[in-house]
């Protein structure tokens, strides 16, 4: 989110014009740096929040909170990753570059509250053990 709000402010949002690479390729140049990196994050980010809604969903000791949470943070990210691409489809649409953010910001509400979640997992888990 910090690096989308650069890529934002800093009128950058349209220096790598192609999805999912760069003209560049998979390897970044100086033109599309920022970019490059705001989706390398995401992409990062994406295959984290999805292991972790699996993980959450294998554990025996996980309830049904946190399996809810990560499942939404699951979907959102992948819905933030295809706006992502409708952005830059679409010049910087203002309705979508709003909806990106918003959708951004409960993205990393659900990240949060997963791992507050998992953090009360943890918890009881050690207590029971002792
Ligand atoms: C986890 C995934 C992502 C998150 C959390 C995220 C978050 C953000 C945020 C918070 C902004 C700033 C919005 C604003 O200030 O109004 C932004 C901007 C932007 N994002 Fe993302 N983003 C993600 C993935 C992507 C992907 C995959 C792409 C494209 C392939 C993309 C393209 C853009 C563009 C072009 C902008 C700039 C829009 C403008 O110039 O106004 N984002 N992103």
């Amino acid at each position: 989110m910090f690096i989308g709000g650069y890529v934002s402010a800093a009128g950058l949002g349209l220096t790598c014009p192609e999805w999912p690479l760069c003209p560049s390729g998979v390897l970044p140049n100086e033109e599309y740096l920022i970019e490059w990196i705001h989706r390398f994050v995401a992409a990062t980010t994406g295959t984290l929040v999805i292991a972790t809604s699996v993980a959450s969903w294998i554990n025996k000791n996980a309830g049904r909170k946190i399996k809810f949470t990560s499942i939404f943070a699951a979907t959102l990210v992948i819905t933030q990753i295809t706006l992502g691409a409708m952005v830059i489809d679409l010049k910087l649409h203002a309705v979508l570059v709003a909806i990106h953010l918003g959708v951004g910001i409960l993205l990393f509400a659900m990240v949060l509250l997963t791992t507050l979640f998992a953090f009360k997992i943890t918890k009881s888990t050690i207590k029971a053990k002792t």
